[in-house]
Formats: C-alpha cells, sequence, structure tokens
C-alpha cells in the first residue's frame, strides 16, 4: 500500500483546504470527503468543477495511447524527459507532478530508470479512464482525477511539474511549485509527424513559433529531439490517429488513405523547455 505521507500536500478541490486521510477517504475541515477507489486512486474532479459528464481523453483514446506507447516507438521521448528531470539533480523525496499524464507510461518510465528511487510521484489526470488505467499499471505511485485548472495540491509543495503534450495552466504550476521549482513542457515542434499529416490533411499549415515564457517563470533550457521513427502495423497507425485530435480534424479522403497504410515513416519532433519559477 502507498504511503499516506505523499499525500500531505493534497487539498480539497472545493474549498482549497488541507485534506486529511481518514481511513479510505480524504477529508477537509468543511467536512467535504473524497474515497480512494479500490485501484488506489482519488478522485478530486468534484462534479460541480467538472464542464461535460465525461471529461478528458476517452476510454477509447486512453486504450489507444496505451498500445501505441507500450510499442516502445515513443521510448527515445521518455529517455529524454527522464534525461531532463536526471539534470534537474532533485533532493531526495522530492514531489514531481505529472499534469495531464494520460496512462502513465512516462512516469513509470521515470520510476524505472532514474537513479533516484526515492522521488515521490504524483500523476494527475482530468479523464477518469486514463487514471484508472495508470493505477491499474502501477500501485506504487500516487494517481489523482482532477484539472490542471483547479489542482488539489496545497501552494508551493511540489518541486518539479511536467506537461507532456498536455494542457498547461500556468498560474496553477506556478501556485503549486515551491520556490525555483521546476516545470518542464513538452510539446511538438513544427515537423511533429509530418508524414502523417501530409496524408491526411490536403493542406498543412505552417506551425509558427510564438511560444513565449509564461508569467511568473524564468526559461533554462530548450532541447529539441527530432528523430525518425517506424509504425510497422495498421494497428500502430490507427491508435496513432485516435490518441491525437488528427482523427476529428483529418478529412474523410485523408482518413480513407491513412487506413489503406501498413507500414509508416514518421518525423518526431518535440520540444523540451525546462523553466524555472521565480522566487
Ligand atoms: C495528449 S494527452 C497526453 C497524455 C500524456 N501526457 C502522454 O503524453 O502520454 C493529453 C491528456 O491531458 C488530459 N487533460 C485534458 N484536459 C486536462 C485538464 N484540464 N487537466 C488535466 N488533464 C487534462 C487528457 O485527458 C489527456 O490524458
Ligand atoms: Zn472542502
Amino acid at each position: 500500500m502507498n504511503t499516506p505521507l505523499l499525500y500531505a500536500s493534497l487539498c480539497c478541490p472545493l474549498d482549497g483546504q488541507p485534506l486529511q486521510q481518514q481511513a479510505n477517504s480524504w477529508r477537509c475541515t468543511q467536512g467535504h470527503s473524497f474515497d480512494t477507489a479500490s485501484q488506489g486512486y482519488v478522485n478530486l474532479l468534484p462534479v460541480q468543477k467538472k464542464r461535460t459528464l465525461d471529461p478528458g481523453d476517452s476510454n477509447e483514446m486512453v486504450g489507444a495511447r496505451r498500445r501505441f506507447l507500450a510499442s516502445g516507438v515513443y521510448a527515445p521521448l521518455a529517455q529524454q524527459l527522464a534525461a531532463c528531470i536526471q539534470e534537474a539533480n532533485l533532493p531526495p523525496s522530492a514531489t514531481c507532478l505529472d499534469a495531464g499524464c494520460g496512462e502513465g507510461y512516462y512516469l513509470r518510465y521515470c520510476q524505472a530508470h532514474l537513479s533516484s528511487r526515492s522521488l515521490r510521484w504524483v500523476g494527475l489526470d482530468i479523464s477518469k479512464w486514463a487514471v484508472l488505467a495508470a493505477a491499474k499499471k502501477n500501485g506504487d505511485m500516487r494517481w489523482l482525477v482532477g484539472s490542471n485548472a483547479n489542482l488539489p495540491l496545497l501552494p508551493s509543495t511540489v518541486d518539479y511539474a511536467l506537461c507532456m503534450f498536455g494542457f498547461p495552466v500556468y498560474e496553477e504550476f506556478a501556485r503549486v511549485l515551491k520556490p525555483e521549482g521546476t516545470l518542464l513542457m513538452v510539446e511538438a515542434g513544427p515537423e511533429h509527424l509530418r508524414e502523417l499529416r501530409e496524408i491526411i490533411y490536403p493542406e498543412l499549415k505552417g506551425k509558427s513559433d510564438q511560444w513565449q515564457v509564461p508569467d511568473g517563470f524564468v526559461l533554462q533550457q530548450r532541447q529539441r529531439l527530432q528523430c525518425q521513427v517506424t509504425l510497422n502495423s495498421p494497428e500502430l497507425i490507427a491508435d496513432l490517429l485516435l490518441m491525437t485530435p488528427h482523427l476529428y480534424r483529418a478529412s474523410a479522403a485523408g482518413l480513407a488513405r491513412a487506413q489503406g497504410l501498413t507500414h509508416l515513416v514518421v518525423s518526431v519532433d518535440v520540444e523540451f523547455r525546462t523553466l524555472r519559477r521565480r522566487p
């Protein structure tokens, strides 16, 4: 069973009060209570804070992402991520948050490959399907259903936050990070999946590089990972489409072309931006 220590920094998503563990639930002083699910995760996304009934990635998208990542095609990204966290030289027992963790592939990779085994990992996602899949795969970490827009964590309690192909809410990241804590933003670059996009869209729009350092942060490092990977089955290509917004944006003719493929070499182009929270 997980150590409750790590949850010392949890707060109530309704009023921001600290949550205390009582048997299998977490309670604030106002009497709000959140149960630990039998799979070990805690749902800290109350219905009042949901915009839709089933927010975030669907069960189907989570399944596609899980199969795609399990194939190892994105292992170079996981390696680069682990290298970035290693470089941060975090103290023992540092708390690391994956904000929008999906089904937990990258956290599992970091836990298995980083030399510091004492880091306290917290994976959070707005999709209960993603968190359920993550908790089933690894009960040693803390998994939370919650939103980046209203992180259920007390201020200044996180040493390292990661937002990988996710939905950044910088004010919230700045609030929960300790002064001088680190934020790693991982985002697709202009060449990412170009070959697939050329197949499914009639015309490719250029992606402008207008990213600006968010308020409250200082840019420390930008690293770009570029390589080519081979998708060697129609199922893998279908899963990649299903786990991205491309499936919904592509034209019918484009999708039909992609569905006819048995093999595709695609470019990976991903930027890793390390930011430090201003003290
Ligand atoms: C493109 S996926 C990336 C998942 C994971 N980081 C990865 O790279 O495998 C984006 C994830 O963000 C989640 N998400 C969307 N809105 C969110 C929010 N407001 N707060 C937290 N997670 C959110 C989705 O459910 C989905 O799992
Ligand atoms: Zn409360």
